[in-house]
């Protein structure tokens, strides 16, 4: 029997960033306005994707040439709009899909953050999620005030003591205070609304909560840690954990080491999904799916300045200030640790030049192209191999077509597979997340 496995977006930040491509239409116009991300949320919903998860980074790059110039220039990540309030659009214009903007923990008081969640809960009938970062820039620290950003491993311990918080918070209203009793005239009943009074190394709040119980109690949480430090607190606390791991076998080892880390903290390891980064490449044939391959390959290959720039982003290093024809040597970063660590194992001794040409970061996870058929067999292969839990679309070229290409060809193909729920069974976000 086929097993069916989730499916989620990760939508990077505006549909802008496919300006140029084709099918964009009038997007350099109308990326501002919400009707794409809305059309995307709703078409998404009718092909059971578990949820869209809307990335973020709250400053523009520089970290090409010590400029903005190339990230400006190009729109790579930026601009970005608020994604609290592209989430709440979003969860007004759905009824079933899950709704996981990003916030991160250093740009958020807890208090904050556990109100906006907890409200996102409630305008949505429980369907809210958090992608839980702990920044990467320094760049973003001093947008908010901070010399810079906390050190990496710190900034996890300081994370989990956030959540704590951030749990007592949501927990300050007990499910059933909200009683309205028109015969006693009683709306509240004060003594299920309590006082967390948590005062931590790094963090307090007095509580409770002043925005009522979340629908989920607890919303859910989605989380990236990649490094070892990353993935211990990925899997004490996440629903779904959000991959970026290159082949089957290593996405399998990847998710067995965070289920035998659940294990460890006590948790049942069925309890949280863990998905995949993919970039699916959906044509009418094979063939066409090739050519459509090779043509992307080439580009990239003459992009090298926007890849330096992209890699540079995340992990804060200047390449350009570095020798581009010598072995790229000891890197080290704050940012993002995993992605420079699959960095420099795929370029081994290859000069700084030739590791930039060769690294794929697109979230080629594993080579899923083809016709719809071709892709849903391959997803189910795939699958078959690692375990599960599913995949997160990670898509170049967003726009109405590819979102065609994913409701009415691939989610059909999967469906007619057994791989892929055909209706949600249940209102709330978690409980269609832990179905299978
Ligand atoms: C699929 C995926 C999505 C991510 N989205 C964001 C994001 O929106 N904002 C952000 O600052 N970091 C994001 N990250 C980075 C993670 O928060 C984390 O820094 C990264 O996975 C590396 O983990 P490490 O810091 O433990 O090495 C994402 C990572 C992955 C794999």
């Amino acid at each position: 029997m086929p097993h069916p496995f989730h499916l989620g977006l990760f939508l990077q930040g505006s549909s802008v960033q496919a300006w140029g491509q084709p099918w964009t239409g009038r997007i350099a116009e109308t990326w501002m306005k919400p009707e794409f991300f809305l059309d995307a949320a709703r078409s998404l919903e009718r092909a059971c994707f578990d949820y869209i998860l809307l990335e973020d980074s709250s400053y523009i790059g520089e970290s090409f040439a010590g400029s903005r110039a190339i990230y400006l220039h190009n729109g790579i990540s930026v601009p970005r709009q608020d994604p609290s309030v592209v989430a709440s659009l979003m969860a007004g214009a759905t009824r079933h899909i899950g709704i996981v903007p990003t916030l991160a923990t250093f740009a958020y008081p807890p208090f904050l953050l556990a109100r906006l969640v907890a409200t996102l809960d409630q305008v949505s009938g429980g369907r809210a999620g958090w992608n839980m970062v702990t920044g990467s820039s320094d760049f973003a620290a001093r947008n908010f005030g901070l010399e810079k950003l906390t050190e990496h491993d710190l900034r996890y311990d300081m994370a989990d003591e956030y959540i704590d918080l951030v749990d007592r918070l949501w927990k300050s209203w007990h499910p059933d205070a909200l009683v309205a009793d028109a015969e006693s005239g009683m709306l509240v009943d004060h003594e299920r609304v309590h006082q967390i009074d948590f005062k931590g190394k790094y963090y307090s709040s007095r509580g409770p909560l002043n925005c009522g119980p979340a629908p989920q109690g607890r919303p859910v949480i989605a989380q990236a840690g990649g490094s070892p430090r990353g993935r211990e607190f990925a899997s004490r606390h996440a629903d779904t954990i959000v991959a970026s791991v290159v082949g089957a076998p290593a996405m399998r080892a990847y998710r067995d080491d965070v289920r035998a880390r659940m294990v460890g903290h006590g948790r049942d390891p069925d309890s949280c999904k863990v998905m995949f980064l993919v970039t699916p490449i959906l044509a009418a044939s094979m063939a066409d799916a090739r050519a459509i391959q090779a043509e992307r390959r080439a580009a990239e290959a003459r992009q090298t300045d926007l890849k330096m720039a992209f890699l540079g982003k995340i992990t804060n290093i200047d390449f350009t200030k570095l020798d581009l024809d010598a072995p790229i040597g000891d890197l080290t970063t704050n940012g993002h640790q995993q992605l420079l660590d699959d960095f420099k194992k795929a370029a081994g001794n290859k000069t700084l030049r030739q590791a930039i040409v060769s690294f794929n970061h697109d979230g080629d996870g594993v080579e899923l192209l083809g016709s719809p058929d071709d892709v849903a067999a391959q997803m189910g292969e795939v699958m078959q191999e690692v375990g599960g839990d599913g995949f997160l679309f990670s898509l170049p070229n967003l726009h109405r077509r590819t979102l065609a290409e994913i409701e009415d060809g691939l989610a059909p193909a999967l469906q007619k597979r057994g791989l892929m729920r055909k209706a949600y069974a249940h209102e709330h976000f978690r409980d269609n997340l832990l179905e299978f």
